[in-house]
């Protein structure tokens, strides 16, 4: 296979984000995103609006896809779609599309996990990114998750810690909500945390036992906090933006920092990946630099673009399946619940 090249054509479809990559070999040489921007007006994502719009999208962005890495559908090797997690009826649409066309076009088809992707996108081939070695511990937050996983090769990974109820990017979206920015509000946050005191206000961190984490009674707390102080002050909330933001901020990745601190040294593995939505958060990716610094482990940031979701990420974890010649049955079916 050494010199054989493998065109792997990728889905991503599992949440709010139709997407398609080509890779060729384990090299991206094309990945598109059509994100549906229906779902802001209501703060958050519609399910059967987001199914509808991953029908309107799929066609022209695998079209894209195609052509923009020159790529002709007859000299694909395979073809990997995202099986799940995630919303049912946005599965559906990429599960359908992959195996009628690999079915069509007499190749392989490839499941991928959506959470595994989101790890094994530190394998996308990248100029000045450092692939990790295995083992390594991955923390996966998102808007729909928060693990930390234990890495040991491609596909044999254990979820060690997890969310037991809202993931950290509801944290984000909710206190965002409670603030009055629009959904999605995690970049927004960030954005004014730049520019406020991380200190300004104190918010509780939760109590949860070994790795797992919860995020629902913060934003109880928050919402709390803000409806006393503008009970007070009804400018309260205008008037402190930035800090209130940047003390939100500074508290979640304080929370998420404090379980990765304790899964090192549990584990005794200090090299540490991020992956999934939040990881495009300017704090969580500078206390990374600063624990290399600090405490010796060697970090992996994911580039913005391998961060939310997208197709590359089902792309390389499709090549290494590809490498092993995993492939899936054609009566494979979507799965909401997808655990690994
Ligand atoms: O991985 P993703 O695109 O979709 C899911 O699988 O959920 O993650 C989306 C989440 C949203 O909650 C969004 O607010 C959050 O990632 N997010 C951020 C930032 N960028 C995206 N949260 C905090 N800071 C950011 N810069
Ligand atoms: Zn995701």
């Amino acid at each position: 296979m050494a010199d054989q090249k493998i065109n792997i054509l990728s889905i991503e479809s599992s949440c709010d984000d139709t997407a398609a990559a080509v890779l060729c070999n384990g090299k991206i040489l094309s990945n598109i995103v059509a994100t549906q921007e229906v779902h802001q007006q209501y703060g958050g994502v519609v399910p059967e609006l987001a199914s509808r719009a991953h029908q309107q999208n799929i066609v022209p962005v695998i079209h894209q896809a195609l052509a923009k890495a020159n790529i002709d559908k007859k000299d694909l090797s395979a073809i990997a779609f995202t099986r799940g997690p995630g919303l049912m009826g946005s599965l559906l649409v990429g599960t359908s599309f992959a195996k009628s066309l690999a079915m069509g076009l007499n190749i392989p088809l490839i499941e991928v996990n959506h959470m595994q992707a989101h790890i094994l996108a530190h394998f996308i081939e990248e100029e000045g990114f450092d692939k990790p070695e295995f083992p390594f511990l991955a923390m996966t937050i998102s808007g729909g998750h928060t693990q930390i996983v234990k890495v040991t090769d491609y596909f044999k990974m254990e979820v060690i810690g997890e969310t037991l109820d809202d993931a950290v990017g509801e944290a984000f979206d909710k206190s965002a909500k409670i603030l009055g920015i629009a959904y999605p509000g995690g970049p927004l946050i960030d954005k004014y945390a730049r520019e406020g005191d991380p200190k300004a206000f104190k918010f509780p961190k939760p109590k949860v036992d070994g790795l797992n984490f919860s995020f629902s009674g913060f934003k109880t707390a928050v919402l709390y906090f803000m409806q006393r102080e503008t009970k007070k002050d009804p400018e309260f909330i205008e008037k402190n933006l930035k800090d209130i933001c940047a003390s939100i901020q500074y508290t979640i990745i304080g929370i998420l920092m404090d379980k990765l601190k304790k899964a090192v040294k549990e584990t005794g593995i200090t090299q540490v990946a991020i992956g999934g939505g939040v990881s495009a958060n300017s704090g969580i990716r500078q206390a990374l630099r600063d624990a290399e610094g600090k405490w010796g482990w060697k970090c992996y940031i994911p580039k913005f673009e391998y961060t939310t979701d997208n197709a590359a990420m089902i792309g390389i974890a499709g090549y290494h399946k590809y490498l092993k010649q995993d492939f899936a049955d054609f009566d494979i079916t979507a799965q909401s619940r997808y655990k690994f």
